[in-house]
């Protein structure tokens, strides 16, 4: 069957496009809807055209997979072009959402409705590239040069009732989307058309405008390319006639779709839709979610709860004592409210979070309970008698989870009847916005177990790689060889705030000092003493020097930095040159670049011996875990595919 295809509801017709899973502008698209224009063009019983689109969504954008091959006729833009100039007014209806190329297929039609629900943007910066067929230009024709540096600039689409607001779409309809588009058509039909988008006046900003935008985007961008390169194609729509401006756009598209940020960040929207649904469990049907229980309502736990109430989770939460319990729900409550405050959640909203929330100290409220999630001390006997409770509280099949971020799952699940059901789900914090979890089987964890892990993870819109068992799985693992290599460089004598400065000009938000004075030193200090306790050989770090002179971050004062009171800017400290000087070489220089490129080097050092032993399935899921839980720049695709490691 044809991927557009063509009906007549009178004297409109009705264009289809029907190109699963998201209708992106494949060449067959593109060539179908050139060819509907010019069918429809010579048929003298058509007055408009409706364009709709089957499944789930709106035209997603172009077609990604497309991207690496030569470009095929006919293009984008002039298909764009092509529909605007149809002898027929074009009514674009939008469900799902309109996207990149398909906003501009979009706007290229006289007029565009939605139904609520809808959404509409530009992505293409997340793409590292800028759209391609007239987003910066025909946009501010519709919606003023404000509402369009932000829509391009920042990639986020906007609903419908905000769309029309803006005036990026004409009408809003409540349903039956097919049928008010039809109307629509219709009644257009009687009054005068609007002009085209692209002949419509743009009223230009003064420079300053300009000025602000630029600083505003390019710190945002923090390193990305695509966002300046798309406020400049958005600066020459202002200033130059649409020909012009257009020409301008398409080049800078050209440009960078084959550059290397651009093809990093493909990898990385590749990798984050296959991750939540590994091959290996294709066919295996997870269980149904429909409560959770989660024990320990501190920072993790309180987070977790969060995030499955998010998600409209009833969640069971227990903690050891009332005390306890109340400033687990008050963490909770303040969890909710700072979204409140941010305008994330209407207040009914926050209140129907924390209503679907029952605190407890007493087991037996998990009687029903689908799935518990452990997040309590970090200690193995702890942790081992709150799993006892379980297995006589819960129902044999409920999903039994822990939260340790250390600690070796197989031995919390030592003991534990029907240990198929259990399973590591390690999230970060805090765990209701970072995006990654960490899924950890044991031997015993039945790939049902495994599926539910996954299926939690789509249902939270989190970004689930699954980890064999290590110390500290993959992502510490490798903030740990990070750090140590971090100290190698300090004790070969350069200076802390250039390693620092190093990686924030990498893209990082904070180098790696200056992000354990704010997390804390003392957390790894005492896991390092632990493990010394316990008999293992571990060599002492620059950190334990400073931990055990009092310094363990911003939270005392100091750590790697100084801290005047009430300021969190890091002053180069003369106290920990005194506490290190014995282990430090004197002081050399080393190219921040060359910082860089060498603690990624190692971080994917780190990547390969865990590939190797097969603690992660692929490169991709190492990119994944550095992007979502670490903070690496989602630009450079992740440290595997910035070294040249791929797959
Ligand atoms: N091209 C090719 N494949 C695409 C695609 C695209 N633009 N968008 C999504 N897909 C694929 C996904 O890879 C996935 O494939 P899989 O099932 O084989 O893994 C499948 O469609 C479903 O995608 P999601 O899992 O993301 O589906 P959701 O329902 O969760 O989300 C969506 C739907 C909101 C449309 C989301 O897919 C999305 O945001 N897509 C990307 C949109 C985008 O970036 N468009 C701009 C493209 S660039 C462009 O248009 C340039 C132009 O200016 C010239
Ligand atoms: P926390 O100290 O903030 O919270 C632990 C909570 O568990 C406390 O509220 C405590 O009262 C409760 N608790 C202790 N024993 C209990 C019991 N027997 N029954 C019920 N509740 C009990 O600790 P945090 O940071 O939330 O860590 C919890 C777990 O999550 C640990 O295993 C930790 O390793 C892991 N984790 C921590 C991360 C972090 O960044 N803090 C990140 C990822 C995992």
């Amino acid at each position: 069957m044809s991927v557009v295809s063509i009906t007549r509801e009178g004297e409109v017709a009705v264009v289809t496009i029907d190109n699963p899973p998201v209708n992106a502008l494949s060449q067959a698209v593109r060539q179908g809807l050139w060819d509907a224009v010019s069918s429809l063009d010579a048929d003298p019983q058509v007055r408009a055209v409706v364009l709709v689109c089957a499944g789930r969504t709106f035209i997603a954008g172009a077609d990604v997979t497309e991207f690496g091959k030569p470009p095929q006729a006919p293009h984008l833009p002039d298909l764009v072009d092509r529909i605007e100039g149809a002898q027929k007014p074009w009514v674009a209806a939008i469900h799902g959402s309109a996207l990149g190329g398909g906003f501009e297929v979009a706007m290229g039609c006289r007029f565009r409705v939605a139904v609520e629900g809808a959404s509409v943007g530009l992505p293409e910066v997340s793409l590292g590239i800028v759209p391609g067929a007239s987003g910066t230009v025909r946009t501010p024709r519709l919606a003023g040069f404000e509402a369009a540096v932000e829509l391009v600039t920042s990639g986020k689409p906007v609903k419908a009732a905000k769309a029309l607001s803006l005036g990026l779409v004409d009408a809003v309809f409540a349903d039956d989307l097919q049928a008010h588009a039809l109307a629509y058509a219709r009644d257009a039909l009687t009054r005068d058309l609007p002009p085209p988008v692209s002949v419509r006046p743009v009223t230009a900003p003064d420079p300053g405008f300009w000025d602000e935008k630029r600083k505003a985007v390019a710190k945002a961008a923090k390193g990305a390319e695509a966002p300046l390169r798309a406020l400049d194609c958005l600066r020459k729509a202002a200033e130059a006639p649409f020909a012009e401006a257009l020409a301008h756009e398409r080049q800078t598209f050209l440009d960078l779709r084959g550059s290397d940020q651009a093809a990093a960040l493909r990898h990385v929207f590749f990798a984050e839709r296959a991750a939540p649904r590994p091959a290996h469990l294709k066919g295996v049907d997870p269980l149904p979610l429909r409560s959770a229980g989660v024990i320990g309502g501190g920072t993790m736990g309180a987070g977790i709860a969060a995030t499955l109430r998010d998600a409209g989770i009833p969640v069971t939460l227990i903690e050891r004592d009332d005390e306890a319990l109340k400033r687990g729900m008050a963490t909770l409550r303040a969890i909710f409210e700072g979204a409140v405050k941010r305008g994330k959640l209407t207040e009914a909203q926050a209140q129907d979070r924390m209503a679907g929330v029952t605190a407890t100290t007493d087991y037996a409220a998990l009687s029903d309970a689908d799935l518990v999630i452990e997040a309590v001390f970090e200690e193995i006997g702890v942790k081992r008698a709150v799993f006892d409770q379980l297995a006589a509280a819960c129902r044999p099949d409920a999903l039994l989870a822990t939260n340790t971020s250390y600690l070796d799952p197989r031995l919390i699940a030592e003991g534990l009847q029907n240990p198929e059901r259990f399973i590591g789900l390690h999230f970060f914090s805090p765990a209701n916005v970072m995006r990654l979890l960490e899924i950890v089987p044991v031997p015993e964890t039945s790939d049902r177990t495994l599926a539910t892990g996954f299926a939690l993870g789509r249902m939270l819109n989190k970004i689930p790689v699954q980890s064999g068992i290590c110390e500290g799985f993959i992502g510490n693992r490798i903030l740990k060889r990070y750090r140590t290599s971090a100290e190698a460089l300090v004790r070969k004598g350069i200076a802390i705030a250039d390693i620092d400065a190093a990686m924030r000009d990498y893209g990082l938000a904070m180098g790696p000092f200056e992000a354990q004075d704010l997390g804390g030193l003392d957390i790894a200090y005492l896991q390092r003493e632990g493990a010394r306790a316990a008999g293992q050989d571990v060599p002492e770090t620059l950190g334990d020097v400073l931990v055990r002179a009092g310094r363990k971050g911003q939270k005392t004062g100091g750590g790697w930095y100084d801290y005047a009171p009430g300021d969190r800017k890091p002053q180069p400290s003369a106290a920990v040159a005194d506490l290190l000087a014995e282990r430090i070489a004197s002081p050399a220089a080393m190219d921040r670049d060359a910082i860089a490129r060498h603690l990624v080097a190692e971080m994917a050092a780190e990547g390969q011996a865990i590939l190797d032993e097969s603690i992660a399935a692929k490169a991709s899921d190492i990119d994944l875990v550095e992007i979502h839980g670490y903070g690496f720049p989602r630009w450079r695709g992740g440290p595997m595919w910035a070294t040249g490691h791929r797959g």
